[in-house]
C-alpha cells in the first residue's frame, strides 16, 4: 500500500514537472512564432498561479496596477492595427489546465481598460481568455475627438478583432481549435455582447451580456438629462442627497409589497408607479428638511419618467424606482454634468469641445441617435442569424441599477419580440433575460446579487444554477437552459462571513412573487409568475 502511494506520488510529480517545462517553453517560444496580419506581439510570458502580476503599463485612470493570477497561464501581450489611424492593445491568457473553451472579456463605461479581473476569473475556470483596451487607453472619451476610426474600435471593432486574433493565438498555442466560444461582459461590456449577437453572430456560441448600455446614444442623452432636470446644486429644483433616503422610504411604502413581501426589495420595479406628492411640504412651512417643495416634486416626477425626442418618440425609458440608496443621487442627480455625456457629445457626436451640457435638449437626443457615431447604437432587434448558428444569449440586469435603468433591458427584449415577430416562448430557445432584484449596476446591492458575474475569490458560486457563466456553458454544451438564476447574498457582502440568503431570479417576462407567509429569505417561498404586461408604458 505504502509503496503504491509513493509510486503514484513520484509519477504525478514527474508528469507535472514535465508538463510545466513544455508549457513554459512553448509559452516563451510563441511570441516569435506568430504570423498574424496587422499584429505586433510585444512579449509572451509564463505566469504561475498566485502571482500578483504588476501592470505598470496600465493607464493610471484604469486604477489597476496589479492583478492576482488564479491559474498557471501563458500571457501574450500584443498590438493589432485596425486601420492606419487606430489599433487595439490586447492580451491573451492561456491557462495550462485548458477546458478547450475560448472566451472574450469586455470593457466598461467609455473606458479603454483591459478587463484584467475577468481574465483572471475566467482563466481560473479553464477558459483561454482575451481582453482588449477597446482602441484607446484610459477612462475618458478624449481619444474619440477627430478620430472616427477610434470610435469604430470602441463601438464594435475592438471586440471583433480581439476575438478573431485571440482564436488564432489560442489555436497556435494549444495546436487545437477551441470547442466553444464565449463572451462575458457587463455595462459597456453588456452592450458589446449584444453588438456581437446582432452584427457578428459567428463570433460566439454563447454570450453573457449584463446591464447592457444598449441604445447607447439615447442612454447617453438620458444620463445627461438629469442635470437639466435637477439644475445645479443651488437651483430650487435640486434635491439634496439627504432627502433621497426619505424618498426611498416613501417608494417602499407605496411599492414594496407589490411582490408580496415587505423586505425592502422591489422584485419588479416596473410595476411601481411612484407618486411623490405625499412628501409635499406643508403650505408656508419654513422647515423643508424632511419634505419636498413643489419644484422638487416636479424633479422627482421627471427622474421617474421616460424622455422623448422632439417628435415625441421614446428616447429612453425612465429610471426604475429603488436605486436611490445605491448612489443614483451621487452619480446622476448630483447637480453636475455627467462626464460620459459631455465626452460623447463633445468628442463623438458634435466634434465640438465647446458644447455645453446645460443646453442638452430633445433636439440633441434626436441628433445623437441620427448621427450614431461608429454605428454604436446597438439596437438591431433581428437576432435570427445568431439563433440560426445555434447561439445562446443570456442577459441580466439589476433592479436597483443606479447607472443604466433596467427598464431598457426589458425594452430591448420587447424590441426583439416585435422585430422577429416571436413570442417569449420562442425567444426562450436562444435568448433569456433575468431580472436580478436588489442588485445595482453589475454588482452590489441589498439583494441576492452575486450570480457569478464577478469573481469573489474562492467563495464565488460556481454551479450552473448560481453562476451566469456556467449556466451559459451548460446551455450551449448540454442544451439545458437556465429557468432561474440563483443569487447569493453574503452576510454584509463579505463572502467569508457566510451566506445571508439566496433567491432564485426569474426570467422575463416572469416576475418573482412571495407566496408567503414564510420567510422571504427562504428561496422556496418565492415563485416565478406571469402577470400582466409592462410594455404598454413604452407605447405611450
Ligand atoms: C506572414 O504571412 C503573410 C501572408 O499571410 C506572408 O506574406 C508572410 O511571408 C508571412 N511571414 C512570415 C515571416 O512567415
Ligand atoms: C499585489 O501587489 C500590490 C502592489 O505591490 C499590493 O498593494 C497588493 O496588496 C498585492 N496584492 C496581493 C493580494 O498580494
Ligand atoms: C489590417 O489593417 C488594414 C488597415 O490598416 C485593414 O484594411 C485590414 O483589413 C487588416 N487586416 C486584417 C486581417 O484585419
Ligand atoms: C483542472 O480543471 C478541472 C476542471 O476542468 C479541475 O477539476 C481540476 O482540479 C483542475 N486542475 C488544476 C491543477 O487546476
Ligand atoms: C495603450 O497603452 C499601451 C501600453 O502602454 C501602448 O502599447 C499602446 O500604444 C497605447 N495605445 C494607445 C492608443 O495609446
Ligand atoms: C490615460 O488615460 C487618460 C484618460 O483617458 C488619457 O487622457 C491619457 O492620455 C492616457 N495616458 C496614456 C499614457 O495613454
Ligand atoms: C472636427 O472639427 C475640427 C475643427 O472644426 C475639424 O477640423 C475636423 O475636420 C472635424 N472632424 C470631423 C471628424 O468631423
Ligand atoms: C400662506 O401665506 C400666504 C401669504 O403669506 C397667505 O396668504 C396664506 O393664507 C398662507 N396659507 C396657509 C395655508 O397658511
Ligand atoms: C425640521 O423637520 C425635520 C423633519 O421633519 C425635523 O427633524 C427637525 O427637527 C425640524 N427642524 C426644526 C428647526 O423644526
Ligand atoms: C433614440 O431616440 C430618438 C429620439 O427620441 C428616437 O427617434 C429613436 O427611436 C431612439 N432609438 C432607440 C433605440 O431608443
Ligand atoms: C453535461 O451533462 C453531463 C451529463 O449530465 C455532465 O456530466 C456534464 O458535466 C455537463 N456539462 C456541462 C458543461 O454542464
Ligand atoms: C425553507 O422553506 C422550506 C419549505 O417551507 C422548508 O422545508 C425549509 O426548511 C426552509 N429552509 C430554511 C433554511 O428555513
Amino acid at each position: 500500500m505504502r509503496l503504491q502511494a509513493v509510486l503514484v506520488l513520484v509519477a504525478s510529480y514527474t508528469f507535472t514537472s514535465a508538463v510545466a517545462d513544455s508549457f513554459q517553453s512553448d509559452c516563451s517560444a510563441i511570441a516569435s512564432g506568430f504570423n498574424i496580419s496587422n499584429a505586433t506581439v510585444w512579449f509572451s510570458e509564463y505566469v504561475p498561479a498566485g502571482t500578483n502580476l504588476s501592470l505598470p503599463e496600465n493607464n493610471v485612470t484604469c486604477a489597476l496596477s496589479y492583478q492576482v493570477v488564479t491559474a498557471d497561464i501563458c500571457r501574450v501581450v500584443l498590438y493589432v492595427a485596425t486601420s492606419t489611424t487606430s489599433g487595439i492593445s490586447m492580451e491573451a491568457w492561456l491557462p495550462r489546465n485548458w477546458t478547450g473553451r475560448f472566451l472574450s472579456t469586455g470593457n466598461g463605461g467609455l473606458a479603454g481598460c483591459i478587463g484584467y479581473a475577468d481574465l483572471a476569473y475566467t482563466t481560473g475556470l479553464g477558459f483561454s481568455a482575451v481582453g482588449a483596451n477597446n482602441g484607446h487607453n484610459g477612462t475618458s472619451g478624449g481619444a474619440f475627438y477627430n478620430q472616427p476610426e477610434v470610435i469604430k474600435d470602441f463601438a464594435y471593432r475592438s471586440i471583433h478583432t480581439n476575438v478573431v486574433v485571440g482564436k488564432q493565438i489560442s489555436k497556435a498555442f494549444y495546436q487545437k481549435t477551441h470547442t466553444n466560444s464565449y463572451y462575458f461582459g457587463c455595462s459597456t461590456g453588456g452592450r458589446q455582447g449584444l453588438k456581437s449577437a446582432q452584427d457578428y453572430p459567428e463570433d460566439f456560441d454563447g454570450i453573457v451580456a449584463g446591464s447592457a448600455a444598449s441604445a447607447f446614444n439615447n442612454l447617453t442623452s438620458w444620463s445627461g438629462h438629469f442635470f437639466t432636470a435637477t439644475g445645479p446644486t443651488n437651483a430650487s429644483t435640486f434635491i439634496l442627497a439627504d432627502l433621497w433616503p426619505i424618498i426611498h422610504k416613501d417608494i417602499l411604502k407605496q411599492c414594496d409589497t407589490l411582490d408580496g413581501a415587505a423586505d425592502g426589495i422591489l422584485e419588479d420595479p416596473s410595476l411601481c408607479l411612484y407618486r411623490p406628492e405625499g412628501l409635499l411640504c406643508a403650505p408656508n412651512t419654513t422647515n423643508t428638511t424632511g419634505c419636498l417643495t413643489t419644484p422638487q416634486i416636479s424633479t422627482v416626477r421627471k427622474i421617474f419618467s421616460p424622455i422623448y425626442g422632439p417628435d415625441r418618440s421614446l428616447t429612453y425609458p425612465r429610471m426604475q424606482p429603488g436605486s436611490e440608496l445605491l448612489g443614483a443621487p451621487q452619480i446622476l442627480y448630483n447637480g453636475e454634468p455627467f462626464s460620459y455625456t459631455v465626452d460623447w457629445f463633445q468628442y463623438a457626436v458634435y466634434n465640438d469641445t465647446t458644447w455645453n451640457p446645460a443646453t442638452l435638449s430633445p433636439r440633441d437626443y434626436a441628433a445623437a441617435s441620427r448621427i450614431d457615431p461608429g454605428n454604436i447604437q446597438t439596437w438591431n432587434g433581428d437576432l435570427s442569424p445568431f439563433r440560426a448558428r445555434g447561439g445562446k444569449l443570456l442577459t441580466y440586469h439589476g433592479m436597483e441599477d443606479q447607472i443604466i435603468t433596467s427598464e431598457n433591458s426589458a425594452r430591448y427584449y420587447e424590441h426583439v419580440i416585435d422585430t422577429m415577430a416571436a413570442a417569449p416562448s420562442t425567444l426562450d430557445s436562444f435568448y433569456r433575460y433575468f431580472r436580478i432584484s436588489g442588485m445595482g449596476h453589475c454588482a452590489g446591492g441589498e439583494g441576492a446579487w452575486s450570480i457569478g458575474q464577478t469573481s469573489l475569490g474562492p467563495t464565488t458560486p460556481l454551479g450552473p444554477s448560481s453562476n451566469v457563466l456556467m449556466a451559459l456553458v451548460q446551455w450551449v454544451e448540454n442544451g439545458t437552459a437556465p429557468e432561474t438564476i440563483r443569487g447569493t447574498k453574503f452576510v454584509g457582502d463579505n463572502p467569508t462571513a457566510g451566506v445571508d440568503f439566496t433567491r432564485k431570479h426569474c426570467r422575463y417576462p416572469f416576475r418573482n412573487y412571495h407566496v408567503g407567509p414564510g420567510d422571504p429569505k427562504n428561496e422556496t417561498n418565492w415563485e416565478c409568475i406571469q402577470q400582466g404586461s409592462v410594455r404598454d408604458k413604452w407605447l405611450l
